[in-house]
């Protein structure tokens, strides 16, 4: 999703047979190169348990600026990330 004060990526997933070779990093890149040409930051959740996730998105420069509990489901608390792609 795109928006003058923020994009949104909603899902990103690579099939297990085909992770861990580089295609998540070349995926996260065309939608951070598709998404800055209309909007600065890129936001995005990760679920609580997804420490692998969480792993990626960090090594991708993101921040983890706050968490929703119960947002998707109640048992789960959404951790939100933040990239500032580019200047303003
Ligand atoms: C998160 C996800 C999209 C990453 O996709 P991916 O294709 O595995 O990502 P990459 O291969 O670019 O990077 C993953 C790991 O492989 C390693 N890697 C990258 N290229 C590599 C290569 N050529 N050879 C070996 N390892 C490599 C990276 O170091 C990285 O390690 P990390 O776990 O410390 O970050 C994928 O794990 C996935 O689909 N998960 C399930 C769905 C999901 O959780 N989506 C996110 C919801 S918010």
């Amino acid at each position: 999703m795109f928006g003058r004060l923020g994009g949104y990526l909603q899902l990103i997933a690579v099939a297990p047979s085909h992770q861990g070779q580089g295609v998540g990093s070349l995926l996260l890149s065309h939608v951070e190169q598709t998404v800055g040409a209309h909007s600065r930051d890129l936001f995005l959740l990760a679920s609580h348990f997804n420490d692998a996730a969480h792993r990626f998105y960090a090594r991708h420069g993101y921040r983890e600026v706050g968490q929703l509990p119960a947002y998707v489901r109640p048992d789960i608390t959404e951790h939100i990330f933040w990239k500032r792609l580019r200047s303003p």
